[in-house]
């Protein structure tokens, strides 16, 4: 289904990007400009400007760039149609969306029809007779029918490739059943079987809620393995997503906290007890990646891992993460031997929840870390504790929990405030806004087309002489960019830049060249003799160009006629640029 483009730019007319993405993340206003930090890379500053008067953002470290739809299917994990939904329903424009192609899928369309078809199977086994005794072992977890339904855990049968006969009788073809990590092939290399067998299955979904891999844990006590899981695939990207996030988005975003704990299990164990801003890392240390689907969530963060050593090298890992992008993590600490799902079921939820609630902030958390190993009456520990502290501090963003900290540091070591400042090094003031640095020099007749073409997006007149007098751009990016702008234009009988950016939303170079532009922070009102002096310097620029070829030409050709021709030609651009520069 297509949605017609003046319906599309109406929607987005309808709505105000600054408010929109208000909505996600704090905006500082600042001139005319509003500021915050960037959700598309590992940003700790604000870098990211939004601009009220364009509709448009960008980003000036990393250079994301686009309009209210381009951010929402970016943050939200969404495509285009559903971005254009969304802001319809905020304008409250009616819009039907039903029948569209999801493009972002169809790569790995048989991948995903595997899942889909592998998921109605192993649910249905969880809903058979043969599921007896895997579900008395749920039920003596605590987990009951309306939880194993929710979290549509399903169930391999005891038996060797019942999927991979299912699969193969609707015509999938081997190759697609090896990639999607549900099937391998025996040695021989002849027959196919199927990866789980006999196992408990948590399914696990990628941020938009698309099947892509299971979980498998044993329940009967008889296999070596615990647990079994689907193997990096084109689909299935452990370090891109976290158990749960499609389900506990929307709680964690209400709630403005979110827990983030190891296994399925405890997750699931959670939810079941109606905590349910609650996502999994899988065993694994948080990624980059992950932690910045973490801070779109919120800025609360908990993590609760497993009691144990393992546990507490992946809190720290993950600390490490998060503090790099300006989070201060907040820290429940379980016994050795426990996991929330253990501790759950032990003492209770109430008492879960108190002990989410009486989590270590990060500094705290930091202390009783380095404060192990230590005895604070043997001054050289001691001293190594102080300075130890004064680093942690230096790496924080949260100012508050800085001042308070200080104050109990003072208070535990009998050291001044002010000496413990004194300490702490010059804070590094990050500059607020890192504008990207220009790698080379530009030559006047480069930055011209430059300048010209952040024009040509602001004022069609800018375009209309750009039309009459030039048409032709040196720099291959700026040439395609302006030839965009210019058939815009003729089209719409307007420029707008947010609207140029749904058009151009395909076009990877073009909005990135768009984004380079908006980077300099020109100033927006167009003087027109500005302008010409563009104009001016490219059509010198391109002139001589033509000249030297001709010459060439002339010197290289010995054909009177030709060479005839080429110096008519010669003194014809000769004349023109003496009548510009009249
Ligand atoms: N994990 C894994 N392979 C293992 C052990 C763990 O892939 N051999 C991953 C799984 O995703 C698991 C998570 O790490 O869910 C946490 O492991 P663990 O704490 O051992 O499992 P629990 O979640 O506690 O599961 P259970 O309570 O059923 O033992
Ligand atoms: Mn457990």
């Amino acid at each position: 289904m297509r949605i017609d483009n003046s319906v599309i730019n109406d929607i987005r007319n309808h709505v105000d990007i600054v408010e929109i993405i208000s909505g996600y993340l704090p905006l500082v206003a600042k001139g005319k400009n509003y500021f915050g930090v960037c959700p598309f890379h590992d940003d700790h500053t604000p870098s990211m400007s939004v601009s009220k008067e364009k509709q448009i953002y960008t980003c000036f470290s990393c250079g994301a760039t686009g309009n209210v739809f381009k951010f929402l299917q970016d943050y939200e994990n969404i495509n285009f149609v559903e971005a254009v939904k969304k802001c319809a329903d905020v304008a409250g424009i009616p819009l039907q969306v039903n029948n569209y192609t999801n493009t972002r899928y169809e790569k790995y369309k048989e991948l995903y029809d595997v899942y889909e078809i592998s998921q109605k199977f192993y649910q249905n086994n969880m809903n058979s007779a043969a599921s007896k005794n895997a579900k008395e072992y749920l039920y003596s977890r605590e987990l009951k029918d309306d939880i194993i339904k929710e979290f549509e855990i399903g169930l391999s049968l005891n038996d060797n490739n019942l999927l991979t006969k299912l699969l193969q009788s609707k015509k999938i073809d081997d190759k697609h059943l090896l990639q999607s990590g549900l099937v391998a092939e025996s040695e021989n290399r002849v027959d196919l079987y199927d990866i789980f067998r006999n196992r408990i299955l948590f399914p696990i979904h990628d941020v938009s809620g698309k099947l892509i891999g299971y979980n498998g844990r044993s329940y009967n006590g008889d296999q070596t393995n615990k647990y079994v899981n689907t193997k990096e695939t084109a689909i299935f990207k452990k370090r891109d997503i976290l158990y749960n996030y499609h389900r506990a988005k929307e709680s964690a975003r209400i709630k403005k906290e979110i827990i983030i704990m190891e296994g399925p299990m405890d997750v699931i164990r959670a939810s079941s007890v109606n905590i349910k801003n609650v996502v999994a890392s899988m065993g694994t240390a948080i990624s980059s990646n992950q932690a910045m689907l973490i801070r779109k969530l919120s800025t609360n963060v908990i993590l609760c891992f497993d009691g144990d050593e393992a546990g507490l090298k992946v809190t720290n890992a993950a600390v490490d993460e998060l503090v790099k992008l300006g989070i201060s993590p907040k820290v429940a600490r379980l016994e050795a031997g426990s996991d929330p799902d253990d501790y759950i079921s032990k003492f209770g939820v109430d008492a879960f929840r108190k002990l989410l609630d009486n989590a270590m902030n990060l500094m705290e958390y930091k202390e009783f870390i380095l404060k192990k190993n230590i005895n604070l009456s043997n001054p050289e520990e001691a001293a190594n504790y102080v300075n130890s502290m004064i680093k942690e501090l230096n790496n924080i963003n949260d100012e508050v929990l800085r001042e308070i900290t200080i104050k109990k540091l003072s208070e535990e070591t009998n050291l001044t405030v002010d000496f413990i400042k004194s300490k702490l090094g010059e804070k590094v003031k990050k500059e607020e806004i890192s504008i990207v640095k220009e790698k080379k020099r530009l030559t006047k007749w480069e930055k011209s087309e430059r300048n010209l073409l952040y024009y040509m997006l602001l004022n069609q007149n800018v375009i209309k002489m750009y039309d009459k007098k030039i048409t032709y751009m040196p720099t291959e990016k700026y040439r395609h960019l302006a030839f965009q702008v210019s058939a815009f234009y003729k089209q719409n009988g307007y420029i707008n830049i947010a609207d140029l950016l749904t058009e151009l939303r395909d076009d990877e170079e073009s909005v990135k060249t768009i984004g380079e532009l908006e980077s300099l922070s020109l100033k927006t009102e167009v003087e027109m003799d500005e302008i010409e002096d563009y104009l001016a310097n490219i059509r010198a620029y391109n002139d001589d160009l033509q000249k030297k070829k001709y010459k060439e030409e002339l010197s290289s050709s010995s054909d009177f006629n030709i060479k005839l021709d080429l110096a008519k030609k010669l003194v014809a651009y000769k004349m023109r640029s003496e009548d510009d520069d009249r």
